[in-house]
Parts: C-alpha cells; structure tokens; sequence
C-alpha cells in the first residue's frame, strides 16, 4: 500500500509541473513580442543621417582655372598622392582599359576627370588625391 501511495505522490508533482511549464512558457513568448516592433524603427534615423551629407554641393575644385586646380593638386601631401595612384588603379579600369597617366597632360585629365570621377563614385578626397597623383604622372 505505501508504494501506491508514493508512486501516487510522484506522479502528482509530475502533472502538477507539467502543468505550471506551458504557462511560464508562454509568459516569455508573450513578453518577447513586443521587443520586435521596437527594433524595427531603429534604422529610420540611418535614413535621415543621409541627406545633410549630401547638401555639400560646391565641389573644391568646381569655379577654379586648370591652373588653379593644378596649384591645388600640386600641393597636397606625397603620401595623398600615393593614395591616388592606388584608387586610380583600383578604380579606373573597370568599364574600359586602364588608361596611362602619361597618355595626356593635366589640362585634357582635367577635362575628362568630373565626368569619370563621378563614373567612378569617387567621393571628393578620393578625387582629388587621384588628381593629385596625376599632376605628378601626367604628360608634362
Ligand atoms: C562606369 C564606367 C566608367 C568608369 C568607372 C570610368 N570610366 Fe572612363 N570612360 C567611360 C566611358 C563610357 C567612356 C567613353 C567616353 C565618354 O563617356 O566620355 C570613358 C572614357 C574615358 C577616357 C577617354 C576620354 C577621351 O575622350 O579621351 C579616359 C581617359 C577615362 N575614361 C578615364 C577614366 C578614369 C581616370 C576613371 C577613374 C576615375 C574612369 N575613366 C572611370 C566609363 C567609365
């Protein structure tokens, strides 16, 4: 009789925790659910990050002379000038051949670079450090 009695007892606390698990289950579901629309607006303010960067309209080199921007090229750092040589390479030979630096001088690079610069995506440091190789690499 005493064993029917504690098997009894067992298999009570079995149901009985049996049946506390699903609620304290679902207890957490519920609660987690309303933690994902939260996340969601999170990327909005990424989006609006976005157009003050792009308000900077007036290039550096936009309204200067070929003189000007040569003077201005000339004049920045042999490591930016490397730098150039570099997003040149990486940059300027995807839609056609690699054209030789030498194959022009500045004046006609300064003709063709806004239109390829722009192409190429290049932001405006980009550019104007591959301008900046170029003055040094350019026909002479
Ligand atoms: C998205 C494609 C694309 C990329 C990237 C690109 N170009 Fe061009 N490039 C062209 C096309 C198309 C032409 C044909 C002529 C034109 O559009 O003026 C051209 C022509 C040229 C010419 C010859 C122009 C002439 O009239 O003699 C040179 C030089 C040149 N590109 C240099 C560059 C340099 C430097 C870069 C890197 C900043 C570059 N390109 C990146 C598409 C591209």
């Amino acid at each position: 009789m005493k064993k029917i009695l504690i098997l009894g007892l067992i298999s009570m606390t079995i149901i009985t925790m049996n049946n506390c698990s699903p609620k304290t289950a679902k207890k957490t579901t519920t609660a987690a659910e309303p933690a994902k629309p939260a996340e969601r607006p999170a990327p909005k303010p990424v989006v609006n990050n976005t157009p003050p960067a792009n308000t900077n309209n007036a290039k550096p080199w936009e309204g200067k002379t070929t003189e000007e921007q040569v003077k201005m090229y000339s004049a920045m750092s042999d490591q930016r000038k490397d730098m150039g040589g570099t997003i040149y390479k990486t940059n300027c030979g995807k839609c056609h051949k690699l054209y030789e630096p030498g194959s022009r001088n500045m004046e006609e690079w300064l003709k063709i670079m806004p239109k390829m610069g722009q192409n190429a995506k290049l932001s405006d440091t980009d550019y104007m450090m591959l301008c900046s190789w170029l003055t040094q690499n350019a026909k002479k």
